[in-house]
């Protein structure tokens, strides 16, 4: 299998209509592909790494040079294409922004821009990692980037933009490349997994494409790994062990055991797994918190918004370098406390529903009964839940604008000072 291949290589799109995930690129490159009266003299193509923008720019300069163009899917079959696909066309310049960064490399690049093309119609240069370039060599770029020859385009590639300088970012016609979404790529390497023959369980699969973070070059490194570790055959375990994760069995045990309130089970298990990466942990964790939820269908809201404000301050924590086995613990038994708390709520909730049926049944027996006490008891469970809406967003406030923290705090404290 593979034949010592690369997957990633081995599966790079050959078109627009088999580039995944990047609807918006595809058409309107497509559609100016169609009919060149539109084309640009620059085009950027920026994103996350893997997403694929090199591959992007390898397409857009085959179909331009395709003997058939203007067309929107090249043919293939000519020589032009053929040379493309292989790397060799003359035409095709492509220059790697991180080892031709200095201002010599960009005279000579804009040297070549001054001979015709060899055997199409267009000399097109593609510069990747474009934000490596040094100051002097994008000032150097910048008169060409704007009126070059007619025969001579651009495709400029970075995953940073930022980088790059006003002058040459207005320069250019600019296409973002997104994270692409994870059903997409299922699909993709249930495709690739078959042609392959490759055998594999659901759930492996999930995992290495949640491990790819939405850049599907790393999910198909990924997973190339893992068929080899795994020989062949895509077993969740495996893949678990092989990325070094924690079995989802263990903390789908541990939400249970916070639901379930099991505080001395809950602390045994966080002993278990205490010597894992806890960021990692937390990042699996907050996945099977999602799969609960949408089980649920989206019951018990107040529950799951919370859990997530947790994980999201273990997040926090664990960027500020706190102690990865205090965060753990911690964070646990903090869902623990919101959960013996909610049913608490609950259970008072429901005492006051029943002595409310009770009070409503003797107020129809006895007419002249006035239901102020009901009505207190009412009052007094949706002060509650202020109380929890204030402390909501006393917690938002408090992680999105750390700074604005002590304001606030300051502010909170006068409030409460007015109204008790
Ligand atoms: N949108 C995509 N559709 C199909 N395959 C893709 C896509 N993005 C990436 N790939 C796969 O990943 C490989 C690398 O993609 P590509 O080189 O185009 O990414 P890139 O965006 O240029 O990454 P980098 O930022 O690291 O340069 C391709 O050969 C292909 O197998
Ligand atoms: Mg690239
Ligand atoms: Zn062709």
């Amino acid at each position: 299998m593979l034949n010592g291949q690369v997957l990633a290589l081995k599966y790079r799109p050959k078109n627009f209509d088999e580039l995944i995930g990047q609807e918006t690129v595809a058409i309107t490159l497509k559609n100016t592909l169609k009919n060149h009266k539109r084309l640009a003299h620059a085009y950027l193509f920026s994103g996350l790494r893997g997403s694929g923008k090199t591959s992007s720019a390898r397409i857009f300069a085959k179909t331009l040079l395709c003997e058939k163009a203007p067309v929107d899917i090249a043919c293939e079959e000519c020589v032009s294409c053929q040379m493309a696909n292989n790397n060799s066309h003359i035409d095709i310049i492509e220059i790697d922004g991180a080892s031709n960064r200095k201002i010599e490399d960009i005279r000579d690049l804009i040297q070549q821009t001054k001979y015709r093309p060899s055997i199409g119609n267009f000399k097109i240069f593609i510069i990747d990692e474009v934000h490596m370039l040094t100051k002097e060599a994008f000032n150097a770029l910048l008169k060409t980037l704007e009126e070059p020859p007619e025969y001579v385009k651009f495709i400029l590639a970075t995953t940073d933009p930022m980088k790059l300088p006003q002058t040459i970012l207005s320069r250019t016609q600019h296409f973002h490349f997104k994270r692409i979404n994870p059903n997409l790529i299922k699909l993709h390497l249930q495709k690739i997994l078959k042609l392959e023959k490759v055998e594999f369980e659901e759930e492996a699969l999930d995992i290495i494409i949640r491990s790819g973070e939405g850049s599907l070059r790393d999910t198909l490194t990924i997973l190339q790994q893992a068929i080899l570790f795994c020989d062949n055959n895509l077993q969740t375990k495996l893949v678990i062990n092989m990325l070094g994760l924690i079995n989802p069995d263990i903390l789908r045990e541990i939400f249970q055991l916070i639901k379930d309130k099991k505080k001395e089970s809950l602390l045994k298990k966080l002993e278990e797994v205490k010597n894992f990466d806890i960021q990692q942990l937390i990042n699996q964790f907050v996945v099977i918190v999602k799969e609960n939820l949408i089980a649920k269908g989206g019951d018990n809201i107040n529950f799951y918004s919370k859990i997530f404000s947790i994980l999201n301050e273990a997040k926090q924590l664990l960027f500020i370098g706190a102690d990865t086995e205090f965060v753990l613990y911690f964070t646990f038994l903090q869902m623990l406390d919101f959960e013996a708390e909610n049913k608490e709520k609950k259970n008072i909730r429901e005492i006051n529903e029943n002595q409310q049926s009770i009070i409503s049944q003797n107020v129809k027996r006895e007419e002249n009964t006035e239901p102020h006490q009901n009505n207190y008891q009412y009052e007094l469970i949706n002060y509650m839940n202020i109380w929890e809406l204030r402390l909501f967003i006393y917690y938002i406030l408090f992680t999105a604008f750390d700074n604005l923290f002590y304001l606030f705090d300051f502010f909170i404290h006068e409030l409460l000072s007015i109204s008790l």
